[in-house]
């Protein structure tokens, strides 16, 4: 009956008695003085006005502040970043592989600070951060292990008596630009990436979470990263972001978020006179879970409550639409009110937390508006209560819709929001086209017990990564390669073996001998 995945992200590192020693730790470790700022050597401080960090659980309290980048302080740093590329290039990938695996060890030391950080900026509930940290020194571990084999170079087959040899290089200056949901995870895997790969860096982190950015900056530099090949530029999208995208000295952009943001960004690196741009995008989905008649409604429920809850449903994996077979509908419909009734929603420092805070004001009135239309066009299935101590918080109370049809979902709802939809024997076709259509493809759940019904769904979704029997968040780096296709992404996946490659340039030598 396969294996009990709630522990797949982390938290089995843990008993329960570490995982309540840890909670401890992490609050002990919280602050609410954290700073920030540019790191970037030569620059005069930014003129920019300071921003104000508050925690997402309870905007009374203070977390900390940063200063966003200026243009000056933009403008050094693309100097910086273009003189110590070639350096780095230079370094025996051995040395740059052994510096990522240092960073790593510093941060698993370092598990509770980094995770209070995550708590109190991002919201992350305690198995969160413990999935975050986790992902980041798997990141690290992972591509230095792969660089070392894959940025050595590699003698080809030598014919006519000359000899060839195949090596990668650094493409040059990359943008690093991620979101605030995985503000440590997804910002070090980006940034190990290019690095290990010979890029210098310029490290852009969400507008929401500059403090993990320039704490993960900051134990990097310890780590033995020059200051000048790795720099942080804490700033907003419209701003940092497209000054970076727009500039021809990046040769490259590896960017998580949104898909209108990397559309923007697709357009920015085709209008620039002079260079061709390399983009590595990962996305969004609008994510379907589907159950058969044959799937087993103890484990379906478990897996869609994983699959749509954990981190208050704010991943980019998150299952968004249950398509159920009409059979066991009306059973799994209640089975789910059920355990939504369970769900504890409140402050993500509490190890009994389920559903911790979304990530703002904005996130919170996008949900509050699709619960609105919603309203109108759908049947309420359940909403969870949410706890006394969410009054000055972002929350929103996590949700479940049936609806009629995927084509009443016209965006991604990032956020703890499922919806349900029947299905008839004979419409399994139907299913899979709706979920073609959106044009998305990122995250599939199938469950079934029938192998030919799996198959014949797994082949035919265009998805990046089909989870069947079991929940379909919490991608493991090296484990189940993440990333989506389409609108989702441009394709090799974090965490896999196709994905260094991306951030590096060929150069074949040939030596008439
Ligand atoms: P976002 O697109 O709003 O922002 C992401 C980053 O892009 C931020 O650093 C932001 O400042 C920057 N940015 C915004 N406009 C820019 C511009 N014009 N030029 C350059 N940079 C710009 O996304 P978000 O709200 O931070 O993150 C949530 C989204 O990320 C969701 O859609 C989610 O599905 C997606 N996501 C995808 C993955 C994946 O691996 N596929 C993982 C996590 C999150
Ligand atoms: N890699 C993350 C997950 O799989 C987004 O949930």
């Amino acid at each position: 009956q396969g294996h009990d995945r709630d522990n797949s992200m982390g938290i089995n590192l843990y008993n329960d008695e570490q995982l309540r020693e840890l909670a401890e730790q992490v609050n002990a470790a919280v602050r609410d003085d954290w700073r920030a700022g540019p790191l970037v050597p030569g620059a005069k401080p930014s003129t920019a006005d300071t921003v104000e960090v508050t925690n997402p659980a309870d905007r009374r309290q203070m977390v900390g502040h940063w200063q966003p980048a200026d243009s000056a302080v933009i403008a050094q740093a693309m100097d910086n970043a273009v003189a110590a590329q070639p350096a780095w290039d230079a370094t025996p990938v051995a040395s740059r592989a052994a510096i990522l695996e240092h960073a790593a060890d510093l941060l698993e030391q370092r598990t509770p600070a980094f995770m209070a950080l995550c708590t109190k900026e991002a919201g992350k509930t305690i198995p969160d951060g413990v999935a975050e940290v986790r992902e980041a020194v798997d990141f690290l571990r992972y591509y230095a292990g792969q660089a070392r084999t894959l940025v050595a170079p590699e003698s080809l087959p030598s014919p006519t008596g000359e000899t060839n040899t195949l090596q990668l290089a650094g493409r040059g200056v990359f943008a690093c630009i991620s979101p605030w949901n995985f503000p440590l995870a997804i910002f070090i895997g980006q940034v190990a990436a290019a690095l290990v790969t010979g890029n210098s860096v310029l490290a852009k982190p969400a507008e929401q979470t500059a403090l993990v950015g320039f704490e993960a900056v900051k134990l990097l530099h310890e780590a033995g990263v020059p200051e000048a090949v790795l720099q942080l530029l804490p700033g907003d999208g419209a701003t940092v972001g497209a000054a970076l995208t727009g500039d021809p000295r990046i040769a490259g952009v590896v960017f998580t978020g949104s898909n209108g943001t990397a559309l923007a960004i697709n357009r920015a690196l085709a209008a620039r006179d002079g260079a061709i741009g390399t983009l590595i995008a990962e996305t969004g989905g609008q994510n379907a879970l589907v159950a058969d008649s044959s799937a087993l409604p103890e484990q379906l429920i478990k897996d869609a409550m994983a699959s749509a809850f954990t981190s208050a449903g704010q991943r980019c994996s998150a299952a968004r639409v249950l398509f159920v077979q009409d059979d066991i509908a009306d059973k799994v419909i209640t089975m789910l009110a059920g355990a939504m009734a369970e769900l504890k929603v409140g402050d993500p420092g509490q190890l009994s937390t389920d559903v911790g805070p979304v990530i703002d004001a904005d996130a919170l009135g996008m949900l509050d508006r699709h619960a609105e239309r919603m309203q109108d066009e759908a049947r309420l299935i359940a909403q969870a209560a949410t706890g006394e101590d969410t009054a000055h918080g972002t929350f929103f109370a996590p949700r479940a819709w049936e609806l009629k049809s995927l084509s009443q979902l016209d965006r991604e709802n990032f956020g703890p929001a499922l919806h349900v939809i029947r299905w008839k024997a004979d419409e399994l076709d139907q299913v899979i086209d709706a979920i073609n259509t959106t044009g998305y493809g990122l995250t599939l759940g199938i469950h079934s017990r029938i192998d030919e019904t799996v198959d014949y769904i797994a082949s035919r979704a265009k998805v990046g990564n089909v989870y069947v029997n079991r929940n379909q968040v919490g991608a493991v780096v090296g484990v189940q390669p993440f990333g989506g296709q389409r609108l989702s992404g441009t394709g090799p996946k974090a965490g896999g073996p196709h994905y260094l490659p991306r951030f590096a340039t060929e150069k074949v030598i040939t030596i008439n001998t």
